[in-house]
């Protein structure tokens, strides 16, 4: 199972997609029923959807996997009680079909087999390849990393103090929980091919009016390096590449292996971080409902 899209529904589409796609990066991928889609160019159909709505909301967190995954993450969903949506069929770029899931605290995943494998691009340094991870805000972490290892079948890969990353294949991390007052989205991270397209990305968003709210940093969990942005519809989104890859004999880490000397927020010591900025645009986006059956 992968990590493919996350669901989003703006106030102003059509400046939110001219934002994603000429100044992040992203390719358009087509519109359907008033959603735009965009692309990466990795082997995904699509990794955001934006769709116009009267207030800023998380339509899901959308992963992709076989038919075998999805079916035993539905029945372990079932079993544990998890509100689910009827399986069903998408009508979006790649197709395909699966169902909505709630989360401890509202949050909405999406579960899908897809229909048709998208084509790989060529790598371009000034494009993100795929969305690589998603962090939401919760009020009650434990609970929701419970909840993802024990009904979504994924693995713990490290713990800090303020938050708890899991994986879902052998990247580091899809999915991480951050210690929060509210249950909101904290921001998403599109995958760039390397540290360069990392720094071209910071440069490329400075030309465009846009500082970064933290780094070009290196992160502990999952040693990637990292530019955090406030986007202009109000989301925060993270440039990031060298994002560390582990399998079963990685060793779990704990609040006490990831500690920083004083004043450092990151490996490098070189950025500051705009806490302010970050936990302002990290209420922004909250998950919306799943639709009554
Ligand atoms: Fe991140």
């Amino acid at each position: 199972m992968r990590l493919r899209s996350v669901e989003l529904e703006v106030r102003d589409r059509a400046s939110a997609v001219a934002f994603l796609e000429d100044t992040w990066g992203l390719l358009d991928a087509g519109t359907r029923d008033g959603t735009s889609y965009l692309r990466g160019t990795e082997d995904l159909s699509y990794v955001v959807s934006v769709a116009q709505a009267d207030a800023p909301a998380v339509g899901a967190v959308t992963f992709s996997g076989s038919d075998t995954e999805i079916a035993s993450i539905r029945s372990r969903a079932s079993a544990a009680g998890v509100r689910c949506g009827p399986m069903r069929k998408f009508d979006e770029p790649g197709g395909g079909r699966g169902f909505l899931l709630e989360g401890p605290e509202g949050q909405v995943f999406r579960f899908v087999v897809e229909k048709e494998a998208a084509q790989k691009l060529p790598v371009e340094r000034d494009r993100p390849m795929q969305v690589t991870h998603v962090v939401i805000n919760t009020r009650d972490r434990d609970a929701c990393t419970r909840f993802a290892v024990e009904v979504l079948g994924f693995r713990l890969s490290d713990r800090t103090r303020y938050m708890t990353f899991l994986r879902c294949d052998r990247v580091h991390h899809a999915l991480a929980f951050a210690q929060s007052e509210v249950s909101s989205l904290n921001h998403i991270a599109f995958e760039m091919v390397d540290l360069d397209a990392v720094m071209r990305g910071v440069g490329r968003l400075k030309d465009a009016g846009f500082e970064s709210v933290w780094g070009p940093g290196r992160h502990g969990p999952g040693n990637n390096v990292f530019a955090y942005f406030v986007a202009p519809f109000g989301a925060t989104v993270e440039y990031t590449s060298e994002v560390q890859r582990i399998d079963d004999t990685y060793k779990v880490g704990g609040p006490d292996d990831w500690k920083w000397p004083p004043n450092r927020v990151d490996h490098w010591g070189a950025s500051t971080r705009n806490d302010t900025a970050m936990s302002e645009a990290g209420r922004n986006f909250r998950f919306k409902q799943i639709p009554a059956a």
